[in-house]
């Protein structure tokens, strides 16, 4: 277990990939409304990587996974596989997870979007959920830790009567798509390996209306609460600066 830290040159690299990564959930943010299929989502980010960024997507072939993006509705935490068979309809919560490779750099992020007509328990979901990443990014600098970053996603998600899914973790990201540390969202500060300016990692809580279980779909890949109750996801690509940390995937609605 032997955590890179990255050069201002390499973080540059990073930060490319991560602008593209971010730039296509902008541009396929109006598309997602009631009556589209996942698998047209899919597609449309595809092109935009493969046509207009000339890039790659970086699911496509990672342990035989064929989509550039991950789309999980409702229940599904995450790796929700694209397909015309999931049309969105009013009321649902999306995630959409896309890695952007460039120049042999990831860059990996991912948002919720609320469909059509959304509802008050899901937009808190959502708001809460996005609210742990926000916490977590803003506390990181040298010195901490990676428990921090754990207990206080853990601890804002169970404020509101949420739990946080243990099965799934944040990672080190670089030119390799996962790497060293595991970046837990739950845990006790003070705990685990120090955090140390030039290590670049994703910081991608989970967060349930029920309980923390987690179910493996027979498909290999979909995860979803055993429970059936809904689940939301935010996901940031970062830099760990002198005196904080760089969001090396922000997209141009967020202030950092
Ligand atoms: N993007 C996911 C993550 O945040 C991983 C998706 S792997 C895939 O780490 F193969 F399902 F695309
Ligand atoms: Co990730
Ligand atoms: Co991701």
């Amino acid at each position: 277990m032997n955590i890179s830290l990255k050069s201002p040159q390499e973080i540059q690299k990073l930060k490319e990939a991560g602008q593209l990564a971010a730039e296509v959930l902008e541009i396929v943010s109006p598309f997602v409304k009631p009556g589209i299929s996942t698998y047209e989502l899919d597609e449309i980010c595809f092109k935009h990587i493969t046509e207009n960024q000339n890039a790659i997507p970086g699911n496509i072939g990672y342990n035989g996974y064929e989509k550039t993006t991950c789309i999980s509705v409702n229940q599904v935490i995450c790796h929700g596989i694209p397909s015309k068979n999931k049309i969105l309809k009013s009321g649902d919560i999306v995630n959409i997870d896309v890695t952007v490779l460039k120049d042999g750099w990831f860059g990996d992020t991912s948002k919720m979007f609320l469909v059509g007509k959304s509802k008050p328990h899901n937009e808190k979901l959502v708001k809460v959920t996005q609210e742990c990443l926000y916490k977590a990014i803003e506390i990181i600098k040298p010195g901490k830790y990676f428990g921090d970053i754990g207990s206080v996603i853990q601890t804002h998600a169970e404020k509101n009567f949420y739990s946080v899914v243990e099965d799934y973790c944040g990672h080190g990201i670089g030119k390799v798509y996962h790497e060293d540390p595991q970046v837990l969202h739950f845990g006790r500060s003070g705990t685990g390996k120090e955090i140390k300016e030039g290590m670049c990692f994703t910081i991608e809580p989970m967060i349930n209306q029920g309980s923390k279980y987690t179910k493996l779909l027979s498909d290999g890949w979909t995860v979803e609460t055993k429970d059936g109750r809904n689940s939301a996801q935010w996901e940031h690509t970062i830099a760990v600066t002198a005196s904080g940390c760089e969001v090396l995937t922000k997209r141009s609605e967020e202030n950092f």
